[in-house]
């Protein structure tokens, strides 16, 4: 079979296209042939050395995201029939409850080999069924973004309808949470970088856009939006540049879910305080969370926003586009 691997994890460049015999799923696993794959901002990080403690295992097989079909089981396997379209869960070994400390090493394409080949094997309890009016393409986007969206909004105090929620910019995550805060019932303020992708923002559901680029003290425009009260939740995706602006934005009593980290910059804690914000960190999300997020998914016939689809053998390109950032929602390779 095709397998991508990291022989260096220096840069896209170093993105290799190989091959190994297909692997023979053991007790309790099944075999996937993949059908399509998503990338997110994190597999840039891995694919130049960035991402987590100690780097990239030279070697790797990248990517978390992908959606495939079962085409072989191995013994006591119950989750699970030949014929299956399902998803690996980001996180292998947290099926539910609070993140397991185990579970945070298990994640695919960054502590242990990803997705990125033509059949892949997963441990039966690590896999969720992917939505049925979803094709390959748009169910290979879910492992990571949505679920991380999903987590941001419905994991701890849930979203209520009528409150406002803050997305930081069109890529995966925000555009997942635009969707999801949209069909809760909530009011949503997109920020971008650009009025075309502001448009597309609206278009997806979004109530108030503001140009990022255009209104720097964009948590102003935040405030002036909601009557000076401030958002609900802000599903922050910048990271220390934006967090003390991110913050501001927030309502008194408001929730900050901390998931990204596109920018650098300090942080004064006093606002924090001052404004009674509480600040979650969100890690990705367990399979309990995926699987409500996809009966969600299912009852609103909710489809993933796919900005382009590349073919397997230009996985390079597709990585080269997702850093570019003229994207809106997910890239994704198709097989
Ligand atoms: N903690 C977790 O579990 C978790 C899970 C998934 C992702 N993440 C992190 O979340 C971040 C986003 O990931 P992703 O995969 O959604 O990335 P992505 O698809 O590459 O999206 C990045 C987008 O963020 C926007 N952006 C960039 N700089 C910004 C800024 N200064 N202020 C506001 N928006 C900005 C841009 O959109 P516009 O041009 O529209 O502004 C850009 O296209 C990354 O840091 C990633 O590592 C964390």
């Amino acid at each position: 079979m095709r397998l991508y691997r990291l022989p260096k994890a220096e840069g896209i460049d170093d993105l290799t296209l190989t091959e190994a015999p297909e692997p023979v799923p053991q007790r309790g696993q099944v075999k996937l042939r993949m059908h399509a794959w998503s990338l997110n901002y994190r597999d840039l990080m891995v694919a130049t050395g960035r991402y987590g403690v100690g780097g990239t295992r030279p070697g790797l097989i990248p990517l978390s995201d992908g959606a495939g079909e079962v085409v072989a089981v191995g013994p006591d396997v119950r989750r699970a029939a030949i014929g299956d379209r399902v998803c690996p869960t980001f996180m292998q070994g947290w099926p539910g409850g609070e993140v397991i400390a185990e579970a945070r090493r298990r994640a695919l394409g960054g502590g242990i080999d990803g997705v990125l080949a033509e059949f892949v094997l997963v441990d039966e309890d690590d896999l969720v069924h992917i939505p049925p009016h979803l094709d390959w393409q748009e169910a290979a986007t879910l492992p990571c973004a949505a679920v991380t969206a999903w987590n941001a909004l419905f994991g701890a105090r849930r979203l209520q309808p009528g409150e406002t929620v803050l997305v930081l910019g069109t890529g995966g995550v925000s555009v997942f949470a635009l969707q999801f805060a949209h069909i809760a019932g909530a009011r949503v303020i997109a920020t971008s970088s650009s009025p075309a992708k502001l448009a597309r923002a609206r278009a997806l559901g979004a109530a108030e856009g503001i140009d990022y680029r255009a209104q720097p003290e964009w948590q102003e425009a935040v405030r002036d939006l909601t009557g000076g009260r401030g958002a609900d939740y802000v599903v922050e995706v910048g990271g220390a540049g934006t967090l003390p602006r991110s913050i501001a934005a927030a309502r008194i009593g408001g929730e900050v879910a901390l998931i990204g980290v596109l920018t650098g910059g300090q942080i004064d804690p006093a606002p924090i305080m001052r404004r009674n914000v509480t600040l979650r960190g969100i890690f990705v999300g367990s399979r309990e969370m995926f699987e409500a997020m996809n009966r969600a998914i299912t009852l609103h016939r909710m489809r993933p926003v796919i900005d382009h689809v590349f073919p397997f053998a230009a996985a390079r390109d597709a990585y080269r586009h997702l850093e570019g950032a003229s994207h809106v929602g997910k890239v994704v390779i198709g097989a």
